[in-house]
């Protein structure tokens, strides 16, 4: 990927998320400069000398970074992935007192630093923390958003991938709503390639995608985090890529569709609500929600996941 000007991303928190985006940033190109920023100074520098020792097999891409706030100072995107993190069988809507917290005292100083950055929330539960920093930030609208379901969606598009033997690229499937339990997919717009998933059939001619199927899928994916959580503490690598690839959609001003959440203003009745829905993001961050075309069963979900984000939002 070429740049055409310097870009500086600042990743906040250097954990398994933020380091794993860091690393899937240097690789990818996403940002000419990319920051780590942690209040653990040993943890952050030594992440960073660790990552700055790949650089010379990445592209023209420079990490550094610290325990020092100014490093935030101008950042074009920051990225937040600091805050608590799930324990084994624990939602992530349980997070949301302690991670509330944590972004109250250290949002306001990170927009004084960065006061033009696109900011995109990568702590859980991510859909909270987002309606919580509208609050209390006066950014423009669709400045602050986070990764939503856009990990939700490619852990969706794999497994269908890995059902129909063909390219996760080739995939267009959608996970919307909550990044949490709430979630759900659009199965009604899915698609292989041009073909919808219920008349994808395999190679004896057996539909491939009947209910049940699609049942255990939407089983698997909403469960994923707390199977791979169960197995080794956190889920990083994808999300990592994720958040790494949301980020070139805005320095890029590529307007790419994803589904990431922001605050919604009277969508299907919603409002004051952030979860994710299809929406346009470049430059200046979400630029535009797009509404969908759902069955009576989706729209019901749309509306039981926005009700449960409610109810949480509701206690901040
Ligand atoms: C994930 O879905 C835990 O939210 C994190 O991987």
């Amino acid at each position: 990927m070429t740049l055409a000007r310097s870009t500086k991303l600042t990743i906040v928190g250097a954990g398994s998320v933020g380091s794993s985006l860091a690393y899937a940033a240097l690789i990818r190109g996403s940002a000419r400069e990319v920051v780590l920023y942690d209040i653990d100074t040993a943890k952050a520098e030594a992440e960073v000398l660790d990552l700055a020792h790949g650089t010379p097999f990445t592209g023209a891409s420079r990490i550094t970074g610290g325990s020092d706030i100014e490093l935030v100072a101008d950042s074009d995107v920051v990225v937040i992935t600091a805050g608590a993190k799930q324990q084994p069988g624990q939602t992530r809507l349980e997070l949301a007192g302690v991670n509330v917290r944590i972004l109250e005292a250290m949002l306001p100083q990170l927009v004084a630093l960065a006061p033009h950055a696109v900011f995109i929330l990568v702590t859980n539960p991510c859909d909270v923390l987002t309606a919580v920093a509208e609050r209390i930030t006066d950014l423009p609208p669709g400045r602050i958003f986070s990764s939503g379901t856009v990990l939700d969606s490619a852990r969706l598009r794999w497994l269908v991938a890995e059902a129909a033997q063909v390219a996760p690229q080739s995939v267009h499937a959608l996970i919307v709503g909550e990044h949490g339990d709430s979630e759900f997919p659009l199965w009604s717009s899915a698609t292989i390639g041009q073909t919808p998933l219920g008349a994808w059939i395999d190679d004896a001619g057996r539909v491939l995608f009947p209910r049940e199927r699609l049942e255990t899928l939407t089983h698997d994916v909403v469960n994923a985090a707390y199977k791979i959580i169960l197995g080794k503490g956190a889920t990083n690598y994808a999300i990592g890529l994720s958040g790494a690839r949301i980020v070139e959609a805005v320095l890029q001003d590529e307007r790419s569709i994803l589904p990431v959440s922001s605050v919604l203003r009277g969508y299907r009745g919603i409002d004051g609500v952030a979860l994710s829905v299809p929406s346009i993001v470049g430059a200046g961050g979400v630029q535009r929600v797009l509404d969908i075309s759902l069955d009576a069963r989706e729209e019901e979900l749309l509306q039981r996941s926005a009700e449960a984000l409610r109810s949480s939002i509701a206690l901040f």
